[in-house]
């Protein structure tokens, strides 16, 4: 019974929706395991885009069940607009998709603090879509988790009670009351809509595991962005990283059985915090263009910089990967040199590690080994040895460099442009 993790191996924004999806279709569940709506996962088949936020891109794919897992935070509004959007396109939802009676939910009262903080002068550049605050009440066991919410009497009392202990904060918002309306507005046909989702998911999917299901467990964000071993405080505030696919799914460590963690040809960064090998000027400004490096959920234009190899090796180590998947090489064709960073100097001393203090994570600064580059166009390209030479060596490079195989390689967004170079040790 295989259990595959897919990660983002960077600061998120890595595609891991499109390879998900591609995956997936070897899958008989995907399961969600942290975050909330701040992920945005594209993917894109048929010729149709779809932008997920919050239900995995396993939902693409017919006959792949699906869950959102305890460890996610459910915001109910963008829950029933996304499975209204999925039906409106034809995509069977109903049946397929198992919402964790244990997952805690998002108010409007979330999203408020969230925009205060983001706003008044302490901000990380958040997504403002109450993701912290959600965790945080979580964490102080006074969150409301899904099965309250759909217990009508429990769930008024629970937001009564956690109104009054935000009140000094929300009180610059607008008063109690009329946060109060909004919460409760449309209540009742949310509250019904759930119930038609809600599900002890931890022993749906252990019941498939005892039947030899093959699961494929999906991480949002990225492993920097994850709350212990990321660049703090600059991080969201779950666990992206493989661990974080046992605790938010209710399956125990010994049923993984690999974790692909995926990764760009080159890095981006979306919001505030330490990138060693950011770069600006016009290759970056190329690169955001031709790579479309805008947020899926925000809009806002992604930082970009070189591939950095002492992070992705901190990403293997965190997530004991087994494999790669590479995405986006074909945005690089035209970029000459391509660089990659190898090691960091910090003090006047070459470091191989990334640093964990964020004074050193902000001085550290990239020794770069220098790649001829490609050109041309690869969409069209099915087979690894048709790339161009320059391509293949860059690729072959790093992963020599990253001492895992780069299993896949992805050359668009479609589900076709992507290469398996080695599927062998993809699920165990
Ligand atoms: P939050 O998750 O909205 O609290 O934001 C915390 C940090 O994570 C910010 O730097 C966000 O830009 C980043 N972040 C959250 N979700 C994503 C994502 O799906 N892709 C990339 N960055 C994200």
């Amino acid at each position: 019974m295989p259990a595959l993790v897919v990660v983002g191996a960077q600061w998120g924004d890595e595609g891991k929706g499109k390879i998900v999806h591609f995956l997936g279709e070897g899958a008989d569940w995907v399961v969600r395991y942290q975050g909330g709506d701040n992920a945005g996962h594209t993917v894109v088949f048929d010729g149709q885009k779809y932008a997920l936020h919050l239900i995995p891109s396993g939902i693409l794919q017919p006959g792949v069940k699906n869950v959102i897992g305890d460890g996610v935070v459910v915001n109910p509004r963008a829950f029933v607009d996304e499975v209204k959007m999925l039906e409106k396109r034809r995509i069977k939802v109903r049946g397929r998709l198992f919402l964790s009676l244990a997952a805690h939910v998002i108010l409007p009262y979330h999203i408020y603090l969230d925009t205060l903080r983001e706003e008044g002068g302490r901000g990380i550049g958040t997504t403002k879509k109450g993701i912290g605050p959600c965790y945080e009440d979580k964490v102080a066991r006074i969150g409301i988790r899904v099965a309250d919410y759909l217990d009508a009497d429990a769930f008024r009392n629970l937001v009564r009670q956690n109104l009054k202990v935000r009140a000094a904060d929300l009180a610059r918002v607008k008063s109690l009351k009329l946060i109060e309306e909004e919460v409760f507005d449309g209540y009742e046909a949310r509250r019904r809509f759930l119930e038609g989702f809600a599900a002890d998911t931890g022993l749906l999917l252990d019941a498939a595991k005892r039947k030899g299901a093959k699961l494929l467990l999906e991480s949002a964000q990225g492993s920097m962005l994850d709350l212990d071993h990321g660049t703090y405080p600059f991080v969201t505030s779950s666990s992206p990283v493989a661990g974080g696919a046992c605790v938010g799914s209710g399956i125990g460590p010994t049923t993984i059985t690999a974790v692909n963690g995926v990764t760009k040809a080159y890095t981006t960064r979306v919001g505030l915090g330490p990138f060693p090998t950011e770069i600006e000027g016009h290759v970056a400004h190329y690169i955001r263009e031709v790579g479309h490096e805008y947020g899926t959920t925000t809009g806002r234009p992604r930082r970009i910089g070189w591939l950095d190899v002492p992070q992705l090796k901190a990403a293997i180590r965190m997530n004991g990967l087994t494999s790669f998947t590479m995405t986006k090489l074909d945005t690089l064709s035209g970029v000459h040199p391509i660089k990659v960073c190898t090691a960091y100097k910090l003090g006047g001393r070459k470091i191989l590690e990334f640093p964990i203090s964020r004074r050193a994570q902000l001085e550290v600064e990239p020794v770069y080994e220098e790649f001829p580059g490609f050109s041309g166009d690869l969409k069209g390209i099915r087979k690894f040895d048709a790339l161009p030479r320059g391509a293949r060596e860059y690729v072959l490079a790093v992963q020599k460099l990253l001492a895992v195989p780069i299993s896949i390689v992805s050359i668009g967004q479609d589900r076709d442009q992507t290469i398996v170079r080695d599927a062998r040790r993809l699920w165990s």
